[in-house]
């Protein structure tokens, strides 16, 4: 009997355990390639129960200084966003095991016109697992959503000017910066500047 995961499958498993056809719908650049962890990562879609962890990790203090997640967030708010998403939206949330380990965002605009671009917000890996793939796990499995199951054309996020290492994930899934918003975000005591990049998939 053939399960319905087996056509819309929510978990993708990037590893030694991947199942081949899973690897083969999204060709990763080398620069990722190099990143694939010892241990596999499994990507599946948020749900309400992933709300503590999910606050434990944006709360990390390594984490809100490049998110614009917020102190003090209620706990309250995430699990209700967790609980009833609007439509369209797709939260990922990155599994070692059955622990919550990483989380990407991927939003539909409300512009009827943009239907073809998706905007990426809110990657984070918690501190203890990043450096092993995980952000590149989530980053495949959304571009594998984006290519092959909603046809999109455009895929735009938003990173702050000076952080490298987000910077140097995204370009190596083919974002390229197409701008810096100067003074855009109030962080830690200073404005801080932001670039916007995008990944155009030719079709
Ligand atoms: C940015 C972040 C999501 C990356 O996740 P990760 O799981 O550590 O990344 P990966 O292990 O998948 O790394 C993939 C690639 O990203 C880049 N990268 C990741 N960490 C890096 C670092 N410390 N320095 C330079 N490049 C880095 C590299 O290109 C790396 O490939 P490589 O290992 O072959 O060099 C993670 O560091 C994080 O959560 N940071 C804090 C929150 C944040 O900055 N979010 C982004 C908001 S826009």
């Amino acid at each position: 009997m053939i399960r319905d995961e087996q056509f819309y499958p929510n978990r993708y498993t990037v590893g030694a355990q991947h199942p081949e056809q899973q690897i083969a719908a999204v060709a990763l650049p080398a620069t990722v390639q190099r990143a694939a962890p010892a241990i596999p990562v499994t990507v599946r879609h948020a749900g309400p129960e992933d709300y503590m962890a999910l606050h434990r990790i944006f709360a990390d203090p390594q984490v809100m200084y490049w998110t614009s997640a917020m102190p003090f967030t209620p706990l309250a708010r995430l699990r209700r966003q967790l609980t009833d998403p609007s439509e369209g939206h797709y939260g990922l949330v990155a599994c070692i095991g059955e622990a919550v380990v990483g989380t990407l965002a991927c939003i539909v605009l409300p512009i009827p016109r943009a239907r073809h671009t998706r905007h990426l917000s809110l990657l984070v890996v918690a501190p203890a697992w990043q450096r092993r793939g995980v952000g590149a796990a989530l980053m495949q499995a959304v571009i594998d959503l984006a290519d092959n199951w909603l046809n999109l054309a455009r895929l735009e996020l938003m990173v702050f000017s000076d952080n490298g290492r987000a910077i140097n994930l995204y370009r190596a899934f083919e974002f390229v910066t197409e701008g810096t918003h100067r003074r855009y975000a109030f962080r830690a005591g200073q404005y801080a500047d932001m670039d916007t990049m995008a990944r155009i998939r030719e079709v």
